[in-house]
């Protein structure tokens, strides 16, 4: 058996190999776009306003005019006017090698954030990131490009004031993180848009009003899933499926990677290690399972594949210069790609889906969708294929134009594919491309990372950034794509996954097992209690899920979040909030301990009543001063069983006092949309050795339910008990702490 130390060596080899070629891949790219110059340089620049304190500037009237669409707007924007005189931030427009730049310079004490799926740390201060989709296997610290772009940087004031910099731009675009913001694309001239706010949060809502917001996902969407390249045949499906129920480790969802097709067709199943997909999935679902299965882009070109010939026919592919398909190889070998810019092509894709989810599929994963070319130069296609993009998106034009936004496109089309197939079902799509407000879509997950211990540190600002970043639905293979990594890494990382927003198990083919079970007893325990805590916290999940399909306020918000004015909150790494109520202090290095900084006020260690508080492998919970935390039974999969008990968790604040939300819905449908839902305050204060717990229905027409209520107050002293029947007052009488 090898010692952590040994583990720990090879990371750190692997990690300094990886680093020196990122570098060396920096320093290449950064030769491409040279720094800035002198501040001479600057063109002057045009602006309108398009809402209060959102702005929008071009580097002349010149490039407003003959500007792009912007691509990540869920709708077009105003123009109100002039910018009125004085406006804090001021943006330069200059040129570096002929190449359109736009540089923000930044105060003394302004902390950055944001620019999406990044590796690194959650303060962006002194990186640089490149906006370029990129199929990054193994990823290293230092590499300039993963696979999603999100060409936008959050600038948190030292006073806590904060302002969002969107560079409208799809091409590929260094982001240079110093004294200043800058952008430089290696396309046409760029606007940028600028929004001013008092806080981050408000910020972050902003940009949501302005790039979308995620569609309320279905409940079991929530829960945890099980996943690896692949599960195959489908006895093995069915059997890891069975290795939940029989060892009582929740779990909503088993994936279905690339094998299950034929020959890596999309759209088909395997002869003969899939034969009955319909009773596969039957079976799934009768214990409770939902299904998510794989969909790349590639299509194999091959005129007998149904999906070759209608697309064919329909037109659909992209391009080479010089009008015939593009083909280049993927899994199947010889593919053409659709082209998912143009309304027609994602159409037809779409149509694809009815018959395919008929076969009992309830979801869908997006890979590959870079897209990723085996063949190709740069692992992606040539920047000279043509897109025939809708003109809402540019018109006709070039990949290197499209490139950033053609998983984007993807989703957008598979996701109208779900609707089309069950317009009465909520769409769940998972992609690994995508583009800032590609989040309206899909949700994310962080590619193919690796069993080390740096990249479970790395996955905590890297999904604070997403979310940050307009994505609040995102999360990282839990245990590691690539490498096998140990078994105290496997449960450290079961712990932390399984408290962000996207909580999925994967792993690569010919890698070991890697399911809660496959290190051991001792370590199956951990991750039944990582995974039954997801469970217990379900009811506060999806409220947080229900404010980001709201708000836009991310699921997992950095600690900055409690306090935007303290400068000590502004780079913790290793800690994160879920929602506004519950830290999570993580531990995601072997060595490291429970003592990162915490926010100021009053936050109370609690556990989930699973044994949990005991285990050191698991993060540390904290529940906020004020606050009340709405949680559930541990049920093998989310909506199996009534919230009844509903327990609630209390800490009260300086004052006595504590309050917290509560929303409920069927888990699936859009009746909610009509107001099937409700949505509840509690409200808490302890009068003597009773505590004062009143109900009001703030919105929704489902009504009032009769159910057990269990109050944990968590005091000084320890957590207090007691029970009641909901109403719209309950006095608590508290017994003696636990
Ligand atoms: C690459 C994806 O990143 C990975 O998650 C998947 O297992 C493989 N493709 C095979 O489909």
């Amino acid at each position: 058996m090898r010692t952590m130390r040994s583990v720990r060596e090879s990371a750190v080899t692997w990690f300094t190999t990886c680093r020196s070629l990122a570098l060396l891949l920096a320093a290449v790219l950064a030769t491409a776009i040279p720094p800035p110059t002198a501040a001479g340089d600057a063109v002057a620049r045009v602006g309108e306003r398009c809402g209060d304190r959102i702005a929008r500037f071009h580097a002349s009237e010149d490039a407003r005019a003959r500007g792009l669409p912007s691509i990540a707007l869920a709708a077009p924007l105003p123009d109100l006017g002039p910018v009125p005189a004085g406006s804090p931030v001021q943006p330069t427009f200059f040129e570096i090698a002929g190449r359109p730049a736009v540089r923000i310079d930044i105060e003394a004490g302004t902390s950055l954030y944001g620019t999406g799926e990044t590796t690194g740390p959650l303060l962006r201060n002194g990186t640089q990131v490149i906006a370029w989709n990129y199929d990054a296997y193994g990823y290293g610290p230092g590499m300039p490009h993963l696979y999603q772009s999100h060409p936008w940087v959050l600038a948190v004031r030292a006073d806590g004031s904060a302002y969002g910099i969107l560079a409208e731009t799809s091409y590929r675009c260094r982001i240079d993180l110093a004294e200043y913001v800058l952008f430089a694309a290696e396309g046409p001239p760029f606007s940028v848009l600028i929004i001013e706010r008092d806080s981050p949060q408000e910020v972050i809502t902003t940009l949501a009003d302005l790039i979308g917001r995620i569609p309320l996902p279905p409940q079991w969407a929530l829960g945890y899933h099980q996943c690896r390249y692949s599960y195959c045949p489908e006895a093995r499906v069915l059997e890891i499926a069975r290795g939940f129920r029989d060892r009582a480790i929740p779990c909503d969802v088993i994936w279905l990677d690339i094998d299950y097709m034929d020959g890596f067709r999309s759209f088909t199943f395997h002869p003969e290690h899939f034969p009955d997909p319909r009773r596969l999935t039957d079976q799934l679902h009768a214990w409770g399972f939902k299904v998510v299965a794989m969909i790349d882009p590639g299509i194999k070109r091959d005129p007998e594949y149904f999906a070759y010939d209608s697309g064919s026919r329909a037109d659909a592919w992209v391009k080479a210069a010089g009008d015939r398909d593009y083909i280049g190889t993927v899994w199947p070998g010889e593919c053409v790609f659709p082209d998912f810019t143009n309304a027609d092509a994602r159409a037809w894709w779409a149509g694809l889906h009815p018959k395919f989810l008929a076969n009992g599929i309830d979801g869908v994963w997006n890979d590959m969708n870079e897209p990723a070319i085996f063949n190709a130069e740069g692992r992606t296609m040539p920047l000279d294929n043509v897109h025939r993009a809708d003109r809402e998106l540019g018109g006709i034009g070039p990949h290197a134009r499209y490139h950033n936004v053609y998983g984007m496109q993807m989703v957008r089309a598979t996701q109208a594919g779900l609707l089309q197939a069950r317009p009465d079902r909520r769409p769940f799509v998972l992609t690994r491309a995508n583009f800032i407000g590609g989040h309206r879509y899909a949700a994310a997950w962080t590619g193919d990372n690796v069993a080390v211990w740096e990249h479970l540190e790395g996955s905590i600002p890297m999904i604070l950034n997403l979310g940050l970043s307009g994505q609040p639905f995102a999360g990282a293979d839990i245990g590691g794509f690539s490498r096998a990594g140990t078994g105290a890494l496997f449960a450290r990382w079961m712990g932390i996954g399984a408290l962000m927003p996207f909580a999925r198990g994967h792993t690569e083919k010919g890698n070991i097992d890697k399911e809660p079970w496959s290190f051991g007893q001792e370590i199956e325990r951990t991750c039944r209690q990582a995974i039954q805590r997801r469970y217990r916290l379900m009811p506060y999940l999806y409220t947080l899920f229900r404010e980001a399909a709201e708000t836009g306020v991310p699921v997992m918000r950095p600690l900055f979040f409690a306090d935007p004015s303290d400068p000590k909150l502004r780079a913790e790494d290793d800690a994160f909030l879920l929602g506004g109520d519950v830290l999570v202090i993580a531990r995601p290095l072997p060595n490291s301990d429970f003592s990162t900084v915490r926010p100021a006020g009053i936050w109370r260690r609690f556990d989930l009543g699973l044994g949990d508080g005991a285990n050191l492998e698991l993060p540390r919970i904290f529940l906020r001063g004020g606050a009340i935390l709405p949680a559930g039974p541990v049920s093998e999969y989310a909506g199996q069983v009534l919230l009844d008990p509903l327990t609630l968790y209390i800490c009260l604040d300086e004052h006595g006092l504590a309050e917290g939300l509560l929303y409920e819905d069927a888990g699936e449908g859009f009746d909610y949309r009509e107001g099937a839902f409700r949505l509840a305050r509690y409200r808490a204060r302890q009068e003597g050795e009773t505590l004062v717990l009143t109900r009001e229905r703030v919105t929704g027409n489902w009504p009032t339910v009769d159910r057990e209520v269990v109050v944990h107050l968590l005091t000084l002293r320890g957590m207090v008990t007691g029970r009641g029947r909901s109403g719209a007052t309950l006095r608590i009488p508290l017994a003696a702490a636990d």
